[in-house]
C-alpha cells in the first residue's frame, strides 16, 4: 500500500498539555489516530513520527524521499516545530531529496512573535497550512493525495 508520512519536530510530543490556548488539547496520539483515519479513508498507509532531534528528522526525510522515488510513498506532511525557523539543514534535506512536503503549523505563526514569521521550509514545500489547528494535518494529507493523483 502507498504510504503517507507525517513527521513532527521538537516539542510536539507535548501536544495536549503544552500551551493549550495556542495548540489546543488534542494529544499527539489522538492526532496520530485522526491522521490514520484520513489516510485509511484515502487508501493510504500512515507512517507517523515525532522527534526532538534535527538529525533524526533529516534521516526520516531522506527515507521518505527515497520511498517516493521508489513509487512507495506520496510524500510527507511536515510540522518542523521550532526548527521551521532555524534549520537550513532541514531545508536542504527536503530540497535535496525532492520530497513532496506540505508544511503544517497548528498555530497561526504569522499572528505570533516575529521570529516565527520566517520559515526555512516554506520555499521547498509544495504548500503550507497554518493556523487551522490539528485539522491542518488532515487537510495536508488530502492535499498530498490530490497532488499525487494529478
Ligand atoms: C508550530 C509553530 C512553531 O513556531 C513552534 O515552534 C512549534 C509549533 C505549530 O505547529 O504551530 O513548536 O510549528
Amino acid at each position: 500500500m502507498t504510504v503517507v508520512y507525517v513527521l513532527n519536530g521538537p516539542n510536539l510530543n507535548l501536544l495536549g498539555t503544552r500551551r493549550p490556548e495556542v495548540y489546543g488539547t488534542t494529544t499527539l496520539s489522538i492526532l496520530e489516530e485522526l491522521c490514520r483515519e484520513e489516510a485509511t479513508r484515502l487508501g493510504l498507509d500512515l507512517v507517523f513520527r515525532q522527534s526532538n532531534h534535527e538529525g533524526l528528522l533529516i534521516d526520516w526525510i531522506h527515507e521518505a524521499g527515497a520511498r517516493v522515488k521508489a513509487g512507495e510513498s506520496i510524500g510527507a506532511v511536515f510540522n518542523p516545530g521550532a526548527y521551521t525557523h532555524t534549520s537550513i539543514a532541514l531545508h536542504d534535506a527536503v530540497e535535496g531529496t525532492e520530497l513532496p512536503v506540505v508544511e503544517v503549523h497548528i498555530s497561526n505563526v504569522h499572528r505570533r512573535e516575529a521570529f516565527r514569521h520566517h520559515s526555512y521550509i516554506s520555499p521547498v514545500a509544495r504548500g503550507t497550512i497554518v493556523g487551522l489547528g490539528v485539522d491542518g494535518y488532515r487537510l495536508a494529507i488530502d492535499a498530498l493525495h490530490g497532488m499525487s493523483s494529478r
